[in-house]
């Protein structure tokens, strides 16, 4: 029987329009983006699967609560409510604002890890990776087996290998362990409460604070309660609560799960920690009491994570994300499976091998879905993760070629998706015409935000 309450949980008062745009447009706009989707200008684009980061819509409540927004420079209510939401979904007693999720990343390792120090994490996020490298150390990636095997069904690969976790605290100075729910850079995996809880004992065997990357932490809450045994009963806040009390603090992007345009926070049950950050956000971010957000953005984040884990926005949310894997799987598009909770990740290599990895299959499949429907979303392959080569080395190649397709929180409707689907049946019946691209330019960090390509035999004679 098709559950028909899968549809979208709500009605749509606000909207803005789409700009459609023709092939020969796209061309144009992408020849002059360097072949590189981040360089596009937004409008040219129809439907921006590019991130789920701070792109979701805002429901009433959020923006009746903006209009509350107390913009008093120190002790303003609004920061009240907001630390009481967050204290008590989460149970941290210090609750600390920041602009958006890496500033919190920025704040809690300056204080927390020095030089030679190891950061153990199931795979971390690429802003807690550069500033855990920033402080000197090293951010290692320990996530359990199945999560290499794109095509393995397990129900929790964002699972941190805890032998591998032994196996750094008994080797390594480590400072504090993280865990990333739902496991972004491994394809939006969840992380089961089991392995969470056993994390949790290992670090108190070795008196090791724990910390959440909880960007994504009610969609992780609905696996949990849709996949793990004996957690069907419970609600995904219920379990969300949980999670939160077995660690000692988290830093979180609140584009993501706190439904905002804006916003981070940095939470925390350490006392002295917590004094040492707040000083510290002085320096960069703000006043202790709204870090770099306005009140009304404290007010739509508060009211956000509120909303959040409402079972029928997370049945919806997640379904949708599987419903666009099977219209990939069925186009004969191979996805990480099972889908994760936030995005689609289209296996470029299984698509393309006529594409070797040093010619970017998976830029090829991006820049293609763009060209067919303007639809746009990003490489997780070789532009991304390799290297170019040294000393006449050859460049070094990513381990998986895919595009994630990321969906906004509340934005497209499921004609939108429908229509992403058509895009891709579209690309993938006639992928064997697709080619590769070559790096014309590159800065040395953070290659493919910038980088300008060429596509391979564009301007040779056909
Ligand atoms: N942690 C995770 C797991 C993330 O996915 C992100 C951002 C951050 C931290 C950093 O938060 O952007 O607020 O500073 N992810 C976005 C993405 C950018 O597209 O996946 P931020």
């Amino acid at each position: 029987m098709p559950d028909r309450t899968i549809i979208e949980p709500f009605r749509i008062k606000s909207v803005e329009p789409l700009r459609f745009t023709t092939r020969a447009e796209r061309e144009e706009a992408l020849a002059a983006a360097g072949w590189n989707l981040f360089n596009l200008r937004a409008q040219d684009v129809i439907i921006d699967l590019l991130t789920d980061s701070g792109t979701g819509a805002m429901s009433t409540d959020q923006w009746a609560a903006v209009m509350r927004g107390d913009e008093s420079y120190a002790g303003s209510r609004s920061y009240e409510r907001f630390a009481e939401v967050v204290s008590d979904l989460t149970g941290y007693r210090h609750v600390i604002p920041t602009h958006q999720g890496r500033a919190a990343e920025r704040i809690l390792f300056h204080q927390m890890v020095v030089e030679d120090q190891v950061v153990p994490n199931n795979t971390h996020f690429d802003t807690t990776r550069a500033n855990i490298e920033f402080q000197g150390a090293t951010a290692l990636d320990i996530p359990c087996a199945e999560a290499a095997d794109v095509a393995s069904m397990a129900p929790f690969k964002g699972d941190v290998d805890l032998d591998a976790l032994e196996d750094a605290l008994t080797d390594h100075d480590v400072p504090l362990v993280m865990v990333t729910i739902t496991n972004n850079s491994g394809g939006g995996q969840p992380v089961s409460l089991a392995n969470l809880r056993s994390v949790r004992s290992i670090c108190d065997r070795y008196n090791t604070p724990l910390y959440l990357d909880a960007a994504r932490f009610a969609e992780n809450a609905w696996f949990i309660h849709a996949r793990e045994d004996g957690c069907g009963d419970r609600s995904p806040r219920e379990i969300a609560e949980e999670v939160f009390r077995l660690t000692d603090g988290c830093t979180m992007s609140l584009k993501k799960d706190g439904f905002g345009n804006i916003g981070g926070v940095l939470a925390t049950n350490d006392d002295d920690l917590a004094a040492r950050c707040r000083t510290e956000l002085i320096l960069t971010e703000g006043f202790p009491t709204y870090g770099g957000l306005a009140g009304r953005d404290l007010e739509a984040l508060a009211q956000g994570l509120l909303e959040i884990t409402d079972p029928d926005y997370l049945r919806y949310r997640v379904r949708t994300v599987a419903y666009l894997a099977e219209k990939a799987n069925a186009a004969g598009v191979p996805t990480v499976q099972p889908p994760g909770g936030h995005a689609v990740y289209l296996d470029a290599a299984a698509l393309l091998p006529h594409i070797p990895p040093h010619e970017l299959p998976a830029q090829a499949l991006a820049n293609e879905l763009y060209l067919d429907g303007g639809v746009r979303g990003v490489e997780i392959g070789t532009l991304m993760f390799g290297r170019p080569g040294t000393g006449g080395q050859p460049d070094e190649v990513a381990p998986h070629e895919l595009v994630r397709l990321a969906l906004p929180r509340r934005v497209y409707t499921q004609s939108h998706v429908d229509y992403v689907g058509e895009v891709i049946v579209s690309v993938a019946s006639r992928a064997e015409s697709l080619r590769g691209y070559r790096i014309a330019e590159q800065p040395r960090w953070l290659r493919h935000f910038t980088a300008r390509l060429e596509p391979i035999g564009y301007n040779d004679p056909p």
